[in-house]
C-alpha cells in the first residue's frame, strides 16, 4: 500500500520506517525542512536503537522516502498517518493546533479519496472534530474522506521492537473500508510474517499480537487511560516505596511478589525518581482537563500526579541529609536522559534536580551516553565529561539520575578510590545496596533501607564489578 506519514518526530519515523519494513511504500514529511534534508542524507535527529540500519536499508530497497513538499505527500498516499506532535498548553491540555493545520492541508491537497489515521496521542472525540474539518476544507471537491484512530504504544528505547512486535494494535474506525484497509495495512505484523530486522537470528516473539477494533472514540481513550493506568502504577509503587522506608521493608521484595499475581503484574512497579520523558506526565495532564471537562472526578490521577513531583523533592531531601550543607559541593551526576536507551530529556527528573542543585550553589558535573549534547543546550553551567569516571573524580557525591546497565557494570572500587565522600545516592535502584556498602560506600536509594536487604532479589552488578564489590 502506498503510505503517507506526516510529522518525524519519534512516532512519525518510527512508524514509517516500520510500515516500510512491513512491505509497504512510505514516504514521510514534516515540517522542518532542515530535518527532512538530514533523513535524506541518512541522518536520524533522534537515538532509537534499531531504527537507523532499517531507515538506510529501506531507503536502499526505495520502499521508504523523505520530501519537504507536505502537498507531495498527501497526494502519495492511499492511507495518511498523522503523527505530528500534541504537547501540553498552559493549561495542561494538548495543543491540537498541528493537527488542525495537518487536517487543513489534506483537504487542500488530496485529489483522490483518503484514509486519515490518527496516530498521534489526542483527546477523545479529536476523530470527530478531525472529520469535521476535513470535510469543510475539501472545498466541494467530491474527495471524500474517511477517519480513523490507530493510537500508538511505543517505548523509547525500544520502540522499533514495540512496533514490530506489539501486544496489541488497536484500530478505531467507523466504516467497514476503513477496517479493511487498516487491516491491510498491519496485515504482515499481525501475522508477524515478515523477517525481523532487530532478532535476526529468530524472533522471541512467536504469538501473534490481538487486533482490537473499536469505534475512533474508544481507541482515543484506550491511549489516554493505558497510560494514565501506567502513571499511576508508577506512582503507587512509588507510595510503597516510602512507606518501606518508613517501616523498615524492602520495595523489591514487596514489588516482587505482588507483581507474582497476574491480576497486577510484574513491570511499572520499579520505585525511583518517577515518571517522566515527553507521554506519560502530559497525558495525565490532558487526561485530567479532559476529565474536568466532562466532568467526571479526575483526583485519582491529580494524586498520581501529585506523588510523582513528590519524588524530587524526597531525592533533594535525601541528598540534604547526607551533604548536609550542598553549597559549594561537587556533586557527579551519572545519567540525565528520562530513561536508558533513549536521549530524550524531555520531562526528565535529572533536569529539575540539576537546576534545583545549582540554585543552591552546588557544582555539577555530569556523564550520560546520549543526552549530553541535548542537556548542555539548555544547562550550560554544568560540567559535562567524556566518561563516567570523570564525574567521581573529587565529587562530595555521585547520584544516580538514569538506569543505564552500563552504570551497573562501572569498576566501581575505582570510583570509591577517586571520590573525595564517597556518598552515592541512587535515585534508580540501580546498585546492589549490600555490594555498595561493602566496598565502603554511603549508599542511598528508594524503598530499600539497607537493614532489611537481601541480595538475591536486588539486580546483580556486572560479574567485574560485582566480584570487586564483594571481595
Ligand atoms: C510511554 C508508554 O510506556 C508507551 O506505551 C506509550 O506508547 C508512550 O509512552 C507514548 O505515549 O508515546 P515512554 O514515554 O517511552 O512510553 O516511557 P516508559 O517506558 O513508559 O517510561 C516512562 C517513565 O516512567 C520513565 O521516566 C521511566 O523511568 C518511568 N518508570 C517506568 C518508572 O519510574 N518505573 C517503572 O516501573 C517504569
Amino acid at each position: 500500500m502506498r503510505i503517507s506519514v506526516i510529522g518525524c518526530g519519534y512516532v512519525g519515523l518510527v512508524t514509517g520506517t516500520g510500515l516500510a519494513e512491513a512491505g509497504h511504500h512510505v514516504i514521510c514529511t514534516d515540517n522542518d525542512p532542515e530535518r527532512i534534508a538530514a533523513l535524506k542524507a541518512g541522518v536520524i535527529p533522534i537515538y532509537e536503537p534499531h531504527l537507523d540500519t532499517m531507515l538506510v536499508s529501506n531507503r536502499r530497497a526505495q520502499r521508504l522516502s523523505f520530501t519537504s513538499d507536505a502537498g507531495e505527500a498527501v497526494r502519495e498516499g492511499e492511507a495518511i498517518f498523522i503523527c505530528v506532535g500534541t504537547p501540553p498548553l498552559e493549561t495542561g491540555e494538548a495543543d491540537l493546533s498541528a493537527i488542525d493545520n495537518v487536517a487543513r492541508l489534506i483537504a487542500a491537497e488530496a485529489c483522490e479519496s483518503k484514509l486519515v489515521v490518527e496516530k498521534s496521542t489526542v483527546p477523545a472525540q479529536t476523530g470527530q472534530q478531525l472529520k469535521r474539518v476535513l470535510e469543510v476544507y475539501r472545498r466541494n471537491t467530491g474527495v471524500e474522506f474517511r477517519v480513523a484512530s490507530n493510537p500508538e504504544f511505543l517505548r523509547e528505547g525500544t520502540a522499533v521492537e514495540d512496533f514490530l512486535h506489539p501486544d496489541r494494535v488497536v484500530i478505531g474506525v467507523e466504516d467497514e473500508a476503513s477496517e479493511k484497509q487498516l487491516r491491510e495495512v498491519y496485515r504482515p505484523i499481525l501475522e508477524q510474517r515478515f523477517k525481523c530486522p532487530v532478532h535476526l537470528s529468530g524472533c522471541p516473539s512467536t504469538q501473534s499480537p490481538r487486533l482490537v477494533v473499536t469505534t475512533i472514540n474508544s481507541a482515543e481513550l484506550i491511549k489516554h487511560a493505558s497510560n494514565s493506568f501506567l502513571a499511576m502504577k508508577i506512582s503507587y509503587a512509588n507510595m510503597i516505596a516510602d512507606m518501606c522506608e518508613k517501616v523498615g521493608a524492602n520495595i523489591q521484595e514487596v514489588t516482587h511478589a505482588m507483581g507474582l499475581d497476574p491480576r497486577i503484574g510484574p513491570r511499572f512497579l520499579e520505585a525511583g525518581l518517577g515518571f517522566g520523558g515527553f507521554c506519560l506526565p502530559k497525558d495525565v495532564q490532558a487526561f485530567i482537563r479532559l476529565a474536568e471537562r466532562s466532568g467526571v472526578d479526575a483526583g485519582i490521577l491529580k494524586e498520581a500526579e501529585r506523588v510523582n513531583k513528590r519524588r524530587i523533592d524526597l531525592f533533594l531531601d535525601k541528598i540534604r541529609q547526607s551533604l548536609w550543607v550542598v553549597k559549594d559541593k561537587q556533586v557527579g551526576v551519572l545519567g540525565l536522559a528520562f530513561k536508558a536507551n533513549t536521549d530524550d530529556i524531555r520531562f526528565a527528573p535529572s533536569l529539575e534536580i540539576i537546576r534545583r542543585l545549582l540554585a543552591e550553589g552546588a557544582q555539577v558535573r555530569a556523564y550520560d551516553q546520549e543526552a549530553m549534547d541535548r542537556t548542555s543546550a539548555i544547562l550550560p553551567h554544568v560540567r559535562y565529561s567524556r566518561e563516567p569516571y570523570e564525574v567521581a573524580e573529587g565529587a562530595d557525591a555521585l547520584l544516580i539520575l538514569t538506569e543505564w546497565p552500563e552504570f551497573r557494570q562501572l569498576d566501581w572500587t575505582r570510583i570509591y578510590s577517586v571520590m573525595d565522600r564517597p556518598l552515592v545516592i541512587d535515585g534508580r535502584n540501580l546498585l546492589n545496596p549490600g555490594a555498595m556498602l561493602d566496598l565502603g560506600f554511603e549508599y542511598h536509594s528508594f524503598g530499600r533501607p539497607t537493614e532489611v536487604l537481601t541480595p538475591h532479589l536486588i539486580p546483580p552488578m556486572a560479574s567485574g564489578a560485582s566480584a570487586r564489590a564483594t571481595a
